[in-house]
C-alpha cells in the first residue's frame, strides 16, 4: 500500500492500493469501551487507581475531559492513566457545559452518573451524537427521579441535567444496548433500593465485571442484572485488554487476502465482544485462539488469521449485539466471499456514529461489492474481485478503517475521504496497515 495522506483543510484523505502480503504482528490499542468504564467507576471510587493500556483516542479523551470538568484529577502518561476517585467529596459542578464530543458512550454513561448528583449539568456533542437517540437513557433515568430533558421533544441532545435523588427500577431494556444498561447501572450504584435490568439479548458486560471487582453488589440471573446500591467503590488498578473491535479489521483483512499471516497480539475476548470470531470461522476463516489468558476480570488471547477462502453466512438475532460494530469489517468479508450473507436484526446499525447499514452499501458498492440495503441489515452476494475507488468514511471511523481493508485487496487505487477519523478509535490505524503491507 502507499502510505500517503493527503490534508486539505485538516481533512486526510487516504490512499490504499493492492498489497502482495500481509504479515507479522500487531497489537491492538487498548479496548474503548473499557477504557471509558475504568475511567468513569475509578472515579468514583474512594482512592488512587492506575489505569495501564488506556486507549488516549478521541472518544475515550472526551470522556476523561469530562471527568476533569467535574473536577476528578487525572494523570495521562501516554497510555498510563492514574485517577483519584472523588468518592470522599463528590463531583464538583461543571462551570460549562460538558462536551461527549463524537462518543455515545461517554453522553450516555455520563448521564447516569450526572443524573444522581446534587447540580444542574448540560452535556452535548458533535453534529452525528446530537442526531443520535438520547430518549433511551433520558426516559428510564427520569423514572428513577432524575430530571432529564433534551431537544427534539426529549430525544436528542444537548441534555440539560437536573439531577437528585434517585430510587431503584425494574427495567426492561426496548434495545439491547450496553451503553443504556451502564447509563442505568451507574444511577443505579446512588439510588436507594435496588434496580433490576432486563436484557432482550446479551450486551457487552464489562460494567458488571469492573464493578463486581470493585466490591460492588451486581450479579446476572438470566436475563437479569441486578445491582444493590453499595456504601463505596474500592478503586481498581487494571491493564485495559487490546480492543477487538480493532483486532476486527486484522482478522478480516487477513481472511481475505491471498498471502497473509498475521498475529494480533493481547486481544480482549469476552465473549459478549468475540462474535467475529465465531462469524469468521462459520464463512471458513483460518482463525486461531491462542495463549488465553486474563487481564484483570477480563479475558485476552492472541489471534491468528491466515489466508482463508471464505463463504457466505448468516447473522442474525442474539448474535448481532456480539458483532454489532464489527458489521462494517464482515461486510467486506462477505463482499469476497462464495455466495450469499444476511445480515437481519441489526437495525440499530442506523443509529451509530452514521447510518451504518446505508453508508457500507453505498461505498462498498462503490469498490464493485454486490450489496443490497434492508431495513435491518443487508444482503450481500460475493464477488471475485473488488475494484479501488473514490469513497467517503461519512466521519465514522468503523467504516473508514472497513474500507482501508478492502482497499488493500481491491484493484487500483482505493482513496478514504475523511480518513483521520479512526482517531475516534485506533489513531495508529493507518501506520500499523503500513507496517504490515509489503
Ligand atoms: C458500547 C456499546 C455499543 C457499541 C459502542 C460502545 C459501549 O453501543 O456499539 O461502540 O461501550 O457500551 P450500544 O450498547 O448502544 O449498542
Amino acid at each position: 500500500m502507499t502510505l500517503d495522506s493527503r490534508l486539505a483543510d485538516s481533512k486526510v484523505e487516504q490512499r490504499v492500493t493492492r498489497v502482495r502480503t500481509l504479515k507479522g504482528e500487531i497489537i491492538p490499542p487498548g479496548d474503548k469501551s473499557i477504557s471509558h468504564r475504568a475511567l468513569i467507576l475509578n472515579s468514583i471510587a474512594r482512592g488512587r487507581a492506575e489505569i495501564s493500556n488506556f486507549l488516549p483516542a478521541a472518544d475515550c479523551l472526551s470522556t476523561l475531559s469530562c471527568l476533569r470538568a467535574l473536577g476528578v484529577k487525572i494523570e495521562l502518561h501516554g497510555n498510563e492513566v492514574l485517577i483519584e476517585g472523588v468518592a470522599g467529596k463528590g463531583f464538583s459542578r461543571p462551570k460549562d457545559a460538558l462536551d461527549a464530543g463524537n462518543s455515545g458512550t461517554t453522553m450516555r454513561l455520563l448521564a447516569g452518573l450526572l443524573a444522581a448528583q446534587p447540580f444542574v449539568s448540560v452535556i452535548t456533542g458533535d453534529a452525528s451524537l446530537r442526531s443520535r437517540p438520547m430518549d433511551r437513557i433520558i426516559q428510564p433515568l427520569n423514572l428513577m427521579g432524575a430530571d432529564i430533558r433534551g431537544g427534539e421533544q426529549n430525544t436528542r441532545a444537548p441534555l440539560i441535567i437536573r439531577g437528585g435523588m434517585l430510587q431503584g427500577i425494574h427495567y426492561r431494556l426496548p434495545v439491547a444496548s450496553a451503553q443504556v444498561k451502564s447509563s442505568i447501572l451507574l444511577a443505579a450504584l446512588f439510588a436507594a433500593g435496588d434496580t433490576i435490568i432486563e436484557e432482550p439479548a446479551p450486551s457487552r458486560d464489562h460494567t458488571e465485571r469492573m464493578l463486581q471487582a470493585m466490591g460492588a453488589n451486581v450479579k446476572t440471573e438470566g436475563s437479569n442484572i441486578i445491582l444493590s446500591p453499595p456504601s463505596c467503590l474500592s478503586p481498581l488498578d487494571t491493564q485495559i485488554p487490546g480492543d477487538i473491535s480493532s483486532a476486527a479489521f486484522w482478522l478480516v483483512a487477513g481472511a481475505i487476502h491471498n498471502d497473509a499471516r498475521i498475529r494480533i497480539l493481547g486481544t480482549g475476548t469476552n465473549p459478549t465482544r468475540s462474535g467475529i470470531v465465531e462469524v469468521l470461522q462459520s464463512m471458513g476463516a483460518r482463525v486461531k485462539i491462542e495463549n488465553e489468558r486474563w487481564e484483570g476480570n477480563e479475558p485476552v488471547a492472541d489471534l491468528l488469521v491466515e489466508s482463508s477462502s471464505l463463504n457466505g453466512t448468516a447473522i442474525g438475532g442474539d448474535l448481532i449485539p456480539r458483532v454489532l460494530d464489527e458489521i462494517p469489517a464482515i461486510a467486506v468479508a462477505a463482499s469476497v466471499a462464495g455466495g450469499t450473507t444476511v445480515i437481519r436484526d441489526a437495525r440499530e446499525l442506523r443509529v451509530k456514529e452514521a447510518d451504518r447499514i446505508r453508508a457500507t452499501v453505498l461505498e462498498l458498492s462503490k469498490l464493485g461489492a454486490n450489496i443490497e440495503e434492508l431495513p435491518d441489515g443487508m444482503i450481500i452476494h460475493g464477488v471475485a474481485q473488488l475494484r479501488g475507488g473514490r469513497c467517503h468514511s461519512h466521519g465514522d471511523h468503523r467504516l473508514a478503517m472497513a474500507l482501508g481493508i478492502a482497499g488493500l485487496i481491491a484493484e487500483g487505487e482505493t482513496t478514504v475521504s475523511d480518513a483521520e477519523v479512526v482517531d475516534i478509535s485506533y489513531p495508529q490505524f493507518w501506520e500499523d496497515m503500513a507496517r504490515l503491507s509489503v
